[in-house]
């Protein structure tokens, strides 16, 4: 399997090294800027005696080099600045976004395409649209990285592992994303049962706002290390056909009474890709705020055709 990722700087080279790390792929990482991707490629290689994996991976400028890529994950574009919204970037990255998906689509047409870029719902969309590829074959990253914010921050709430809690986000990434307080559980016991409504709708806020809370922490730059995570999760979903459910923005077809856009819901994915939108069981505010955060992206898609 060949994965190549669009963007060489912190969520790209961190994906790509996980991904060649956990022996997933062949990794091609490309940039605009030259020396970036060679550079990183090879400091990645050069850790590959002491981590004990295949030094499987390749930096360039050339779409050529990515040529007939399965999996293609795209992180080029400008990430925030402190006070900045994931939306003050959509005219800047989808100019970006543009040129990438003309090149991927040329020398990879059956590849599956993972968007990072933000605004990543919008960017998701424009993603789909421009290659014409099948609508399974196009998905976007946030649900898992906002679910493994919740899981993390429940964890420290409660001081237990985080691999003891459950839980998902779907809906939009940002503002209007839709935490499923239904489905949370710590050790297996309801998360409800565990805090009180007021700390429960704290956690949450601050899932909302975490990559804002990390924004301000940094100065320059966003999140990149629980990115990548979430998107070599995916990456492992698919080449490995392991047929998990996450939570992926993917393109709706009636499925919780939500159609023709792209927001975030649970998938199975595979080898095709997005294989199956699973319906949960929601309660009627959870299927509400889900169906309102279609409702926004699809406005704001709307706004994409004036750009
Ligand atoms: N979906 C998510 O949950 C999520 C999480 C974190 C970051 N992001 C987004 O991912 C993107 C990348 O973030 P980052 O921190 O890696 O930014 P970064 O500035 O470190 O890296 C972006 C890279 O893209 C490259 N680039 C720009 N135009 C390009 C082009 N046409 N072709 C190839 N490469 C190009 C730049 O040279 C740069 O190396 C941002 O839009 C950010 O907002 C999304």
């Amino acid at each position: 399997m060949r994965v190549t990722v669009v963007g060489s700087g912190f969520v790209g080279a961190t994906t790509a090294m996980r991904v060649v790390q956990k022996g997933l792929a062949e990794v091609v990482l490309i940039d605009i800027i030259e020396g970036l991707p060679q550079g990183i490629a090879l400091d990645i290689k050069e850790s590959s005696a002491v981590e004990g994996f295949e030094p499987a991976i390749t930096g360039t400028n050339d779409y050529a080099d990515t040529a007939g890529s399965d999996v293609v994950v795209v992180t080029a574009g400008l990430p925030r600045r402190p006070g900045m919204s994931r939306m003050d970037l959509l005219e800047k990255n989808a100019g970006i976004l543009r040129g990438v998906i003309e090149q991927v689509k040329e020398g990879s047409p059956d590849a599956i395409l993972i968007v990072v870029t933000n605004p990543l719902d919008e960017m998701t969309y424009l993603a789909a649209e421009m290659s014409g590829f099948p609508r399974k074959r196009v998905m976007g990253m946030a649900g898992v990285l906002d679910s493994a914010r919740l899981r993390y921050f429940v964890a420290e709430e409660l001081g237990m592992s985080p691999a003891e809690v459950d839980a998902i986000t779907l809906g939009s990434h940002g503002e209007s994303m839709v935490p499923l307080p239904g489905q949370a559980t710590v050790s297996g016991k309801p998360l409800s049962e565990l805090v009180d409504q007021p700390t429960l709708e704290r956690l949450f806020q601050r899932t909302r706002d975490a990559g804002a809370e990390i924004v301000a922490l940094l100065k320059k730059g966003s999140a990149y290390y629980a990115p990548s995570a979430s998107v070599a999760q995916m990456v492992n979903a698919i080449t490995g056909d392991t047929k998990e459910v996450l939570p992926v923005c993917a393109w709706t077809t009636g499925q919780y009474g939500i159609s023709d856009v792209y927001v975030g819901v649970p998938a199975r994915l595979g080898r095709g890709g997005v294989e199956e939108i699973v319906e949960l069981a929601l309660s009627d505010d959870e299927l509400k705020a889900l169906r309102k955060a279609a409702d926004g992206i699809r406005a704001k898609c709307a706004d994409l055709a004036n750009l």
